[in-house]
């Protein structure tokens, strides 16, 4: 069997080395509870604001802007419920803790359109809610949502905004203070930290109301006892993004995903791009291939060593289209039909030819099988 190709970055990026180490060193030092006012107490303490310096450093905030929690889900409902019975403005392609977050808390949900590549146009965005939200990047497509500008537009009509990093973290410079934000979400799975923990950017005075209560910890915004570990992980992981972090690097990512986008357009039969080629992030490639199902791809994919993600939620048996693809194409078949490759700094050529190798035939196959009359699109 030739050796596995995972590209599925997007979904959880494998933890990367010298995080492992980080988080090895500080299990075996002999931790307390954070909270405790003993010297266990006061080292685990330490550890995580060592951690808090990292990820502010890394985001442009100040370390008391930042709460930790335990991931990207938990920072977007936290931010919703700082806005229960308000009126709160989503794009239509947020992240389903968000979106979900938003329709149980918000006295009233506005969803902000999209154009075809997933991209919210400012003038869209509604003058009288309360808060914005409108991710940093997309998670299925890499579209770079125009933030800045969404919160000039926000600031001018009084209203806060809130952006999912969750994707951008770590592919490209963010800076809170230049994007003028209200809150930011991260997820340390994502940017080579453990998964299960993550924090939210809170600017000083913006107002916040705690998911979790019940405890003092985090300043007393949000309680529980502190995850030490995983928080050690996710400075570890800031701290490399920080220290490593290179344009060249993630030029080069970009290459290899422009290469893989040729290749599938040249060779794989009725296959079409959904990713933008200006304004992506630089390692997430969005393609539908019309009468061969994303999920099916997924499975004949995996069976030759290579893992791909779709954006469908498939719950009881009843496989969902993907929302973000229907929001930007309003086509279920294009939908249905896409796969997400997202790359990472491991990746090499030697894995696009294996992708190569193995996808065209399998597109083949299943639309060969396929029952729908492939047709192809202008
Ligand atoms: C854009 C975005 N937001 C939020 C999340 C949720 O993050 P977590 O897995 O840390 O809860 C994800 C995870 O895929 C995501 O891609």
């Amino acid at each position: 069997m030739p050796r596995p190709v995972y590209l599925d970055y997007a979904a959880d990026m494998p933890v990367l080395e010298c995080v492992k180490a980080e988080m090895f060193r500080v299990i075996q030092l002999d931790c307390g509870n954070a909270a405790a006012l003993h010297t266990w107490g006061h080292r685990a303490h330490e550890i995580m604001e060592e951690a808090r310096v990292s990820v502010a450093r890394l985001i442009g905030a100040e370390p008391d802007e930042v709460i930790f929690v335990s991931g990207g889900s938990e920072a977007n409902n936290t931010v919703m419920e700082s806005f229960r019975g308000q009126r709160v403005a989503i794009s239509s392609i947020e992240h389903p803790s968000v979106l979900e977050a938003a329709k149980v808390r918000a006295r009233e949900m506005v969803q902000i359109p999209v154009d075809e590549w997933g991209r919210v146009r400012v003038d869209d965005v509604p003058s009288r809610v309360d808060l914005v939200s409108v991710m940093l990047a997309n998670n299925e497509l890499g579209t770079i949502e125009p933030v800045q500008e969404v919160v000039a537009y926000g600031h001018r009509h009084g209203m806060l905004v809130h952006t999912d990093a969750t994707q951008a973290v770590g592919k490209m410079h963010i800076n809170v203070k230049e994007l003028g934000v209200d809150y930011l979400t991260l997820s340390a799975h994502k940017f080579g930290g453990p998964i299960g923990v993550g924090a939210l950017y809170v600017r000083m005075g913006a107002p916040y109301r705690s998911l979790v209560l019940g405890g003092h910890q985090e300043n007393g915004q949000r309680a529980g006892t502190s995850n030490v570990v995983g928080i050690a992980g996710l400075g570890a992981a800031a701290k490399w993004c920080w220290d490593e972090w290179s344009c060249k690097k993630w030029q080069s990512v970009a290459g290899l995903r422009d290469e893989l986008k040729s290749r599938i357009l040249a060779e794989v039969p009725y296959s079409s791009c959904n990713s933008p080629a200006e304004g992506c992030l630089p390692n997430i490639l969005n393609m539908s291939f019309r009468g061969a199902e994303g999920e099916s791809i997924q499975l004949y994919l995996d069976a030759e060593g290579i893992a791909v993600g779709t954006g469908s939620a498939c719950a009881s048996g009843d496989i969902k289209p993907s929302h973000v693809l229907m929001a930007a194409r309003g086509d279920a078949e294009v939908a249905h039909s896409s796969i997400r490759f997202s790359l990472g700094i491991e990746t090499t050529r030697a894995d696009i030819m294996r992708v190569m190798e193995v996808l065209p035939k399998v597109v083949r196959k299943l639309q060969g099988m396929s029952t729908i009359k492939v047709k192809a699109r202008g």
